[in-house]
């Protein structure tokens, strides 16, 4: 990696080219925004939960082309946005073509984007405070021909209601698309060049990394032992927003081609660690059932356009949603470092509290699942359960995974329970797992578990359930898994 350090920063805001230093590439985009007088964005919870400060970024799709992507800017530090598109609700005017139908007044040159025209004809806004984040999640949405509820699953509106909202989603959602913004997209490059950027923020040095090869990654971080690697950033990007947390060096996986590959064979598929999950959800849809599940209940749109399995991985938080899961698939980490490459059972990566079996100098680089059954199996029963106080954008209370492979007559050749929000890192009931091997798929065997599953873990209490309620979510999930699939 080149050791010549960039000492700006530069991207296109509303088109306009942007070159600035002397800032710190771990504030937000927000904070930059609202600091450079471009108020039309807002800040709401500054945590990645209202969608109030949505903005759309041009960035690669699940297909490989180039797409609008909802966005929450409180969380993208900014030295992620370097060689960026970033488009705001108060720089989609001016739309040339079609002229919108929804306005009704004669067009002129500084007509509303037919987002917002819609937005205002339904009377979609009151205090309005909400409203430029819903028009960033309809506009990128609107450009994909998916302006529809799930689009503005992300953002939350605290006094209009959603119903007008929900009419000027479906208002836009027929539109024939070809103006400036669909040139725009037709013609932008979602290549992420290389970023060594440096500056000094408050007597403190800062860097921030974007190399393009792995190889470069494990250089850096012997250079800098101190640095933190950072993905899609929606977990740092809280440290960033609320804790004003100082990172002396940053290093981002978002350009290693490695990384952001999924790749299939008869026996596994592999997921590169830097691969969003809005690209896994729509590339593995059907694969893996329990995944699917899971994910369509991750956060919002705008954290999984933005949100990697390595990142989920990587904060090793007893509450992450996905490593439940790749528990119950059996999963296997891909890591490198300076002594080279290794994998390991992902059954075996966490150590304790936020701790893991990754060694100074490692990066996760992807994780592979086997798709292979049991020898003998009938029928592969999976899913998985995610029980938190609100439906989309919540922390789990408990999240559960499970896989059970029958033959054909209906006994148990395999099984993995996986459970998160239970102990101190994402656990498989292992003794459950033995206990279920060769009995018959029944309710009798599963009220002969029910035991052995209360006794398996002893959760803590904390603000948002007691310990006696996720004990019993562990008994009744499971329940529920075979009142489902028996
Ligand atoms: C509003 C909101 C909702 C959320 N909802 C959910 C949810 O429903 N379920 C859930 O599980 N999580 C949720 N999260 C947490 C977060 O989105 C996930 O943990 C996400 O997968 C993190 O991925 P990232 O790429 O953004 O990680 P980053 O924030 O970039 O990194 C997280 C950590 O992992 C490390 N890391 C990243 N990549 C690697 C790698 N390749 N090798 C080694 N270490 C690595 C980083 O150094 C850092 O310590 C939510 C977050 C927000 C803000
Ligand atoms: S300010 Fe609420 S999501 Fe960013
Ligand atoms: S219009 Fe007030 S919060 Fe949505």
């Amino acid at each position: 990696m080149t050791q010549h350090l960039d000492v700006q920063l530069s991207f296109t805001i509303n088109g306009e080219p942007v070159s600035i230093k002397d800032f710190s590439p771990a504030i937000t985009l927000l904070e930059y925004l609202r600091l450079s007088g471009r108020a039309g964005t807002k800040e709401g919870c500054g945590d990645g939960d209202c969608g109030a400060c949505t903005v759309a970024l041009i960035g690669e799709g699940a297909d490989g082309q180039p797409h609008y992507q909802a966005v929450n800017s409180c969380l993208i530090p900014l030295g992620a946005v370097a060689g960026r598109q970033v488009l705001t609700a108060d720089g989609i005017t001016n739309c040339r073509i079609p002229k919108s139908p929804l306005v009704k007044e004669p067009v002129t040159a500084d007509q509303l984007h037919p987002v917002q025209a819609a937005m205002v004809e339904t009377g979609s806004s009151q205090c309005g405070y909400c409203t430029p984040g819903f028009i960033m999640s309809l506009f990128a949405a609107y450009y994909d021909g998916t302006p529809d509820d799930l689009s503005v699953e992300g953002n939350l509106c605290r006094c209009t209601g959603y119903i007008p909202i929900r009419r000027a989603a479906r208002m836009v959602a027929d539109a024939t698309i070809q103006d400036q913004f669909s040139e725009q997209l037709a013609s932008a490059s979602t290549a992420l060049l290389p970023l060594a950027y440096a500056t000094q923020n408050n007597g403190h040095s800062e860097r921030f990394y974007r190399p393009t090869q792995l190889a470069e990654v494990l250089d850096l971080l012997q250079q800098h032992p101190d640095a933190t690697l950072v993905a899609g950033a929606t977990d740092l990007g809280l440290e960033m927003s609320w804790h004003r947390q100082h990172y002396p060096t940053l290093i981002s996986l978002e350009a290693i081609a490695e990384l952001k590959q999924i790749h299939q064979t008869e026996d596994f598929v592999e997921i590169g660690a830097a691969v969003p999950l809005s690209h896994i959800e729509t590339k593995l849809n059907g694969i893996f059932p329990n995944l699917d599940e899971m994910i369509h209940w991750f956060a919002a749109r705008q954290v999984r356009n933005r949100a990697t399995l390595g990142g989920n991985i990587g904060t090793a938080s007893p509450i992450g949603d996905l490593p439940p899961v790749l528990l119950s698939l059996d999963a296997t980490l891909k890591l490198a470092g300076p002594e080279g490459e290794r994998t390991l059972p992902l059954a075996n990566f966490f150590t304790g509290y936020r701790q893991t079996a990754l060694q100074p100098g490692e990066v996760i680089v992807a994780v592979q699942i086997p798709k292979a059954l049991t020898p003998g199996t009938d029928r592969r029963l999976s899913q998985s359960y995610k029980i938190g106080k609100r439906g989309t954008d919540d922390i789990s209370i408990v999240a559960a995974a499970f896989v059970v492979d029958v033959d054909g007559n209906n006994q148990i050749l395999h099984a993995r329970l996986g459970y998160g929000g239970v102990a101190a890192t994402p656990v498989r009931a292992t003794a459950v797992e033995e206990f279920l091997l060769g009995k018959p798929w029944t309710m009798e065997t599963v009220q002969a578990v029910k035991l052995l599953l209360q006794e398996a873990f002893t959760p803590l209490s904390d603000l948002r359930s007691s310990a006696e309620y996720r004990q019993r979510l562990v008994v009744n999930l499971f329940e529920k898994f075979f009142v489902e699939f028996s």
